[in-house]
């Protein structure tokens, strides 16, 4: 039987060593704070944002939830950035995306300083996680590792694969591999004989947007499955695709009138050797990892 990487408990774990770091920090006087900005009202953003900021509080750190108009431009948005820049409570900006078409998002993420990028997109902070530097790596890929290695899945010498190149997902999540001493690949659309690749990994990382693409063919029995995936299943075809007959999907699917799936067919994960489920797995951790990210940051810009 494979064994469930459970996202749960290693993010309550992470949570629990935060929250007793905020409290070592609060001894000295130092509360690390978190400024959320949100633009709009996208349903999805909303939830997050308001799990972050509900994150801080149960954590002890001091939050501040900015939700600008919708109409709200570039220039407006980089005087905001400015702002939260200076102020000496704030040591992590978050911008939630994605922004109104208006607003220029490269340009506002690079406005950020990157002391106090928690979410590790600016190119300092990619470039500094590249050169093996002290860095904010982003919250997603850092999770998968915190799941790999207190999971106790060895990870040098092994083989990682990672299918997905994007600034905050693919390319971060193998810096961080290499940087524990995987053998890393990389592949994406226009990778050749990608199931020949797949098939040789130790580790598999998905973070490819597409319900589950990696199918138990493009897997080697044994292997550890990291499924950052998440997408939605709106149609019963959809559903039937992946979970006719599963009675408890079937129940959150006539409740909800959707489910959510993965970038890996979960029939992949019958022949793995351990796997993180979705949902349940890596996307409970990117929450985690932005508080322990912001509690570094606090500590970082203060020289602790
Ligand atoms: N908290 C979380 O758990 C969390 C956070 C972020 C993202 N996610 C999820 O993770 C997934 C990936 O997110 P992302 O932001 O990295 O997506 P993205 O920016 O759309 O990148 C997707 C990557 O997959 C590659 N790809 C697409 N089709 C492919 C194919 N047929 N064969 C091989 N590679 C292919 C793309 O290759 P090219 O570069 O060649 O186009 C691209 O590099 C999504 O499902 C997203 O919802 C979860």
């Amino acid at each position: 039987m494979p064994t469930i990487l459970d996202g749960a408990s290693i993010a309550a774990a992470i949570k629990r060593e935060v929250a007793d770091e905020v409290k070592v920090l609060a001894a000295r006087g130092v509360r690390p704070g978190l400024a959320a900005v949100l633009v709009g009202s996208v349903a999805a953003s909303e939830i997050y944002v308001r799990n972050k900021v509900q994150a801080c509080a149960e954590l002890g750190l001091y939050s501040d939830l900015i939700t600008p108009e919708p109409t709200v431009t570039t220039e407006e948005m980089l005087e905001l950035v400015d702002g939260l820049n200076r102020r000496d409570e704030v040591d992590g900006i978050l911008i939630q995306l994605p922004l109104p078409a208006q607003v220029d998002a490269k340009r506002l993420l690079d406005a950020i300083d990157p002391a106090k990028d928690v979410d590790g997109f600016h190119p300092v902070n990619a470039g500094r996680l590249q050169a093996g530097r002290p860095a904010l790596a982003p919250c997603t890929p850092a999770g998968v590792i915190e799941i790999l290695e207190r999971s106790g899945i060895p990870m040098a010498g092994a083989h990682a694969v990672v299918v997905g190149r994007s600034d905050i997902v693919g390319k971060p999540a193998a810096m961080l591999l290499l940087h524990q001493n995987a053998t890393v690949t990389i592949c994406h659309s226009k990778t050749r004989n990608l199931a020949e690749i797949t098939r040789q990994a130790d580790i598999l990382v998905a973070a490819i947007g597409r319900p589950g693409f990696i199918t138990a063919e493009m897997v080697k029995p044994g292997a550890t499955l990291i499924d950052v995936g998440i997408n939605r299943l709106n149609t019963r075809e959809e559903f039937d695709r992946f979970f006719k007959g599963n009675a408890k999907r079937e129940a959150a699917f006539e409740k909800r009138g959707s489910v959510i799936v993965g970038d890996i067919d979960p029939r992949a994960f019958e022949i793995a050797g351990a796997y993180t489920p979705v949902p349940g797995g890596v996307g409970l951790l990117t929450i985690a990892m932005l508080m322990a990210n912001t509690v570094r940051a606090a500590k970082m810009r203060r020289g602790l």
